[in-house]
């Protein structure tokens, strides 16, 4: 299977997640991550499977590196039908705008025609744990879910 892993991040988090998720799915998959400040729209295939995974920063607002990203999406509105995905946001829970950031562009995703597959994973800062083995967890469990899906069509 050929994953992309798309990124955005402000201090790193997600950078670091994205490269163990890149070391995690690599020994049976095509994989590769890219910074959603280098997204272009021909990044979004319909071959691909997208885990997307991306921080929230200021009050609710996106990471820098996405903002390139979203600002492409709101001046292009490409059709999206056939792109699959699936969220991992990074946040803390002590901010009411909890992962606020990673849903934002899962709204644009969605409206834009993609599906969103899977659960939606979370990391939350508040909790102590490393964000990389929550993402590395979520990344497994889904994996699972899209080899039961591939077994069956
Ligand atoms: C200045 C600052 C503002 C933040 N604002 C929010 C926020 O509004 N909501 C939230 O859920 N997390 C917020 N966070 C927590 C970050 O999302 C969390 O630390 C995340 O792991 C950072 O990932 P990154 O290094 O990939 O940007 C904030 C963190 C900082 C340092």
């Amino acid at each position: 299977m050929k994953f992309v892993i798309l990124y955005g991040t402000e201090s790193g988090n997600a950078e670091t997640v994205a490269d163990d998720l890149v070391d995690e799915l690599s020994a049976d998959n095509e994989v590769e991550s890219i910074d959603m400040t280098d997204a272009e729209l021909d990044t979004l295939t319909p071959d691909a499977f997208f885990l997307v995974v991306c921080s929230t920063h200021g009050d609710g607002g996106l990471p820098a590196s996405a903002v390139p990203f979203a600002e492409l999406l709101d001046a292009e509105r490409p059709d999206l039908t056939g792109i699959r995905y699936a969220m991992f946001g990074l946040g803390d829970s002590s901010y009411e705008t909890y992962s606020r950031g990673s849903e934002r562009i899962d709204e644009r995703l969605a409206a834009l025609g993609a599906i969103r597959v899977g659960e939606y994973g979370r990391h939350d800062a508040s909790d102590g744990s490393l964000p990389n083995d929550t993402a590395l967890e979520w990344a497994r469990d889904l994996v699972s879910t899209l080899d039961d899906v591939a077994a069956v069509a």
